[in-house]
């Protein structure tokens, strides 16, 4: 055991509970272990594919270099495969069974069709199994396609260029205009991996808000009809509000992720900044936009910060640890038979008994 040992000691056992910053000191582990994270999610074993995803994050948390398995100690959260793959990793460089995946027709396969907006590992699977290999498959084949993915494809070398933190902010100028002509006084605020300090992302998230509640009501369609009569929708899809207070709280481990704000997926078209575009003049970028009242405003901020997995150990601590039932609408307690109201995000973490983990922080 080395002098670094136990590297892990003092590590809390639920994401939420530490600070992971984006940069991190074991990229090539976490890399390996969230391929096979990524595979088996592809295989549908979301058990597996979640304790790979937890190692990796526990990984991310460490404050340095992982040199030896031992240094580890006993570390929650990491079982006995991934600390197999750690160990490949830390003496050969690689892991021969993450190196097999990468190279796999399977894996390969489904990460191309996946990369399509709106097609989703069943879709993905399936179209697998039919033998489909390539995206010119698709269209020899005359797959059957939605809007949304006959979009993704068009759309596909640009949606999966990185966004450019500068490309996001023009995309947030763009929208705050659009608001600004419907809605004096509303709020668009950039969400997601951008603010927790990432300088690309796949998309943009941006969350809309008014200082009075109510006033947001009808905002989205209003700004997107108005954007897309301007040229600068190439696609988007809506959805209501259909989140209802007095329908209580969500059953914890009913739906996880998506919630039930109004809300719009679409693809902005972006003139071209810089030499990356200026040859096309301009490129597809996959855009997110969800209108909270101002009363549920922290709950999505929060909710749509991420990461993922930062999210999931939220609502797993509140769940486990507090009776409580966290979304991105409200907080509700379970014990108390009441909803804890909450005016910024720290607010949240304090229900909670948590300390404040800064978005910056929640990379995990
Ligand atoms: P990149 O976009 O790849 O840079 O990473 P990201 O972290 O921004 O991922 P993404 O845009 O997919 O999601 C941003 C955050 O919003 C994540 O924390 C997700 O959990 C959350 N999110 C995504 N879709 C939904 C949804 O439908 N409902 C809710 N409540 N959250 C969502
Ligand atoms: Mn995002
Ligand atoms: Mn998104």
């Amino acid at each position: 055991v080395s002098a670094l040992a136990p590297l892990g000691q003092q590590m809390a056992p639920y994401a939420c509970q530490r600070r992971t910053p984006l940069l991190h000191s074991n990229q090539p582990l976490t890399e390996a272990l969230e391929t096979l994270a990524e595979d088996a999610g592809f295989s549908g074993s979301e058990g597996r594919s979640l304790a790979f995803t937890r190692a990796a994050s526990v990984l991310k948390a460490l404050p340095g270099r992982l040199s030896a398995l031992e240094e580890l100690g006993p570390l929650p959260g990491i079982g006995e495969h991934s600390r197999r793959v750690i160990q490949d990793v830390l003496e050969d460089g690689v892991s021969v069974e993450v190196e097999r995946v990468k190279l796999s027709e399977r894996y390969r396969t489904m990460k191309l069709f996946t990369k399509i907006f709106g097609v989703g590992v069943r879709t993905a699977s399936r179209w697998y199994q039919e033998g489909l290999r390539t995206l010119v498959d698709l269209q020899e084949r005359n797959t059957k396609l939605t809007r949304q993915q006959q979009a993704g494809l068009r759309h596909y070398e640009d949606l999966n260029t990185p966004v450019e933190r500068g490309e996001a902010e023009s995309i947030g100028r763009m929208v705050q205009e659009a608001v600004q002509r419907f809605l004096p006084g509303a709020s668009v605020t950039l969400a997601g991996g951008f603010r927790r300090g990432k300088p690309h992302g796949h998309d943009v998230d941006l969350l809309l808000t008014h200082p009075e509640a109510g006033r947001e009501a009808g905002l989205l369609s209003r700004v997107v009809s108005w954007l897309d009569s301007q040229g600068l929708i190439l696609y988007q899809h809506s959805q209501e509000n259909s989140f209802a207070l007095h329908e209580g709280p969500e059953p914890p481990g009913g739906r996880d992720v998506l919630d039930r704000f109004e809300r719009c997926f679409s693809i902005f078209r972006l003139e071209a900044q810089g030499r990356l575009g200026a040859a096309r003049g301009w490129k597809a970028v996959r855009v997110d936009l969800v209108v909270a009242p101002v009363g549920q405003f922290p709950f999505a901020l929060l909710g749509w910060t991420g990461s993922r997995h930062f999210e999931r150990e939220l609502r797993r601590f509140a769940g486990h640890e507090r009776k409580m039932v966290l979304n991105s609408h409200t907080l509700y307690d379970t014990r108390l038979n009441l909803f804890l109201p909450a005016a910024s995000e720290e607010e949240i973490f304090q229900h909670l008994g948590l300390e404040y983990v800064p978005p910056t922080q929640r990379n995990a």
